[in-house]
């Protein structure tokens, strides 16, 4: 088993680096972010979270709804509950025991889920910059109103993911940094690339 654990704020590029570097050595990939907004969801449909969690099935993570910013705040509200988290962890550490390679990408790997794995990246940008992509990516879905909103959003979230007391949201010691405020899609997924590479 080899694992890539890739960490970092909303919108810095996580996503796209995630399923370019799974592609590129042939892993398979979780976003882990999905779990907490199944269970978001979950929550804002009337489900206790503790208990929605507990019953978390891998087809709630094909809802192509979960993609929107009610959802993500109902996430990141959901995901300061400590037994939340405490009943996603097997499924996110049985996805990494049973692939060969496996990518997985959210606030907590290279720190809490997968300690030991073999290459950590931590991906960040300005707030500005990604409350720009994001709603640029929102928008193409109809899904954003304003890119105030958007940035406003951003940041409560990265608020609430760095102050929690469980799982906060922060490199691991041996993650390898990748800035992409500056950089475009192809230089940041060249450059996680190569930091994998380096680690394997
Ligand atoms: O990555 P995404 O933006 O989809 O994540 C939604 C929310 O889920 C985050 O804001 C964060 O609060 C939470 N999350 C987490 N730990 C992870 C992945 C996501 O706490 N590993």
């Amino acid at each position: 088993m080899f694992c890539v654990a890739i960490d970092g704020p909303a919108a810095a590029g996580k996503g796209t680096i995630s399923r370019a570097v799974a592609e590129h050595f042939g892993f398979a990939h979780l976003d882990t972010g999905l779990l907490y907004r199944a269970v978001g969801a979950k929550m804002m449909a009337g489900v206790p979270p503790v208990e929605a969690a507990q019953n978390l099935l891998p087809q709630d993570l094909d809802d192509p709804d979960l993609r929107g910013p009610e959802v993500a705040q109902a996430a990141s509200k959901v995901a300061v509950i400590a037994e939340v988290r405490a009943a996603l962890v097997d499924f996110q550490r049985a996805f990494a025991r049973r692939s060969g390679g496996a990518v997985m990408d959210g606030r907590d790997i290279g720190t809490v889920i997968c300690p030991r794995a073999e290459a950590k990246l931590f991906v960040t940008a300005s707030a500005e910059v990604r409350a720009k992509r994001r709603f640029q990516e929102l928008a193409a879905k109809g899904l954003a109103n304003s890119l105030e909103e958007v940035l406003a959003d951003v940041k409560a979230r990265d608020e609430r993911d760095m102050n929690r007391a469980e799982a906060p949201l922060r490199p691991a010691e041996d993650a390898v940094l990748i800035d992409t405020s500056e950089l475009d899609v192809d230089a940041a997924i060249a450059a996680a690339i190569q930091a994998v590479t380096e680690r394997g």
